[in-house]
């Protein structure tokens, strides 16, 4: 028998076509379930090649201590990592994330430092450069490190192409940008008439009018002539989404998946025929006690699902 370890059980996800959700006959819609990774989202990927390059040349040493800011699933990724390869690991998020991101941080054996929510994920990468800078931290930087488009454009890109030679639609999240800008360029490289399609949690607005996370703050990684287009969805849409994928194809999906799902129909409104692929970057189990699925919000509810930071 051959045994690997939890570091080679990551990528290698599943495409599956949405029979069900298609609009018309001609459109093919696939999905990339990435929340069959170890820790359930695609962050895995990049957490791996991340910690593996500063290991191989010579930035990350046995014995040091590892800082990252995140929304939650990079976090998960990174305590996993850590854990698996021996070190200490320390996440910077923002308090309003979802509770069962922070525990599951914890359960991986990793500490948590809090910045608080109306300061956002901008704080939190403030807070962790000043942390590795002040405490001799070894600082992941995903929102930096182009190793991040690296492990999508030399492990999620060729997956999607080896599994469909021709993809006319891409449609992802944007946090960072990895996703979109390692598969976007992978798959225009393929074929130069994909399109690529980001979409982006609506920023919403927070206590005392301050705006939130994403306000003011550019994606370092992200290259505007990779995207084709953006699509901004509010929370009730990500839900109603989800709930949408679970009841029509069986597919447990998370927040963002439901605002992807989203994204991908309202881009393909007037699409004839095509194969549209897209990225679903976890899965359902972490926003289990929600009440997403049963009871998707009305219209009226949204502004204050807008509140928490989903992905
Ligand atoms: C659930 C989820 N969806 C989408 C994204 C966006 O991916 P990327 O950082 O590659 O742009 C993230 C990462 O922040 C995520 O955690």
């Amino acid at each position: 028998m051959h045994h690997v370890d939890i570091l080679h059980v990551i990528g290698d996800t599943p495409l599956v076509e949405l029979r069900h959700l298609s609009p018309r006959p001609g459109v093919h819609l696939f999905a990339k379930l990435e929340g069959r990774n170890p820790t359930g989202s695609i962050k895995d990927r990049i957490v791996r090649e991340m910690v593996v390059e500063a290991q191989r040349d010579g930035r990350l040493s046995p014995g040091d201590r590892i800082i990252e800011a995140s929304t939650g699933n990079t976090g998960i990724a990174l305590a996993m990592v850590g854990r698996a390869l021996g070190y200490p690991v320390r996440i910077v998020i923002p308090e309003n994330v979802y509770p069962e991101i922070p525990r599951t941080i914890t359960a991986y054996g990793a500490e948590i430092t809090y910045v608080p929510s109306e300061l956002g994920v901008k704080k939190a990468i403030d807070v962790a450069r000043t942390i590795a800078a002040d405490e001799g931290w070894f600082m992941l930087d995903q929102f930096s490190d182009p190793v991040n488009i690296r492990a999508h454009y030399e492990g999620t890109g060729p997956e999607i192409l080896a599994a469909l030679p021709h993809v006319d639609l891409f449609v992802a999240g944007l946090g960072t940008g990895g996703t979109l800008m390692g598969v976007g360029r992978r798959l225009k490289e393929a074929n130069p008439e994909t399109r690529v399609i980001a979409v982006e949690p609506h920023p919403g607005y927070q206590v005392h009018g301050l705006k939130s996370l994403a306000d003011g703050f550019l994606p370092p990684l992200l290259d505007y002539n990779v995207l084709d287009g953006k699509i901004l969805v509010r929370s009730g849409h990500a839900f109603r989404g989800a709930a949408q994928l679970i009841q029509r194809e069986a597919i447990f999906g998370g927040v963002s998946s439901g605002a992807v799902l989203h994204g991908a129909l309202k881009a393909i409104e007037r699409l004839p025929r095509g194969n549209v692929v897209l990225i679903f970057a976890d899965s359902g189990w972490k926003y289990l006690a929600t009440d997403m699925w049963t009871q998707p919000p009305a219209d009226h509810e949204e502004d204050d699902l807008d509140d928490v930071i989903w992905w």
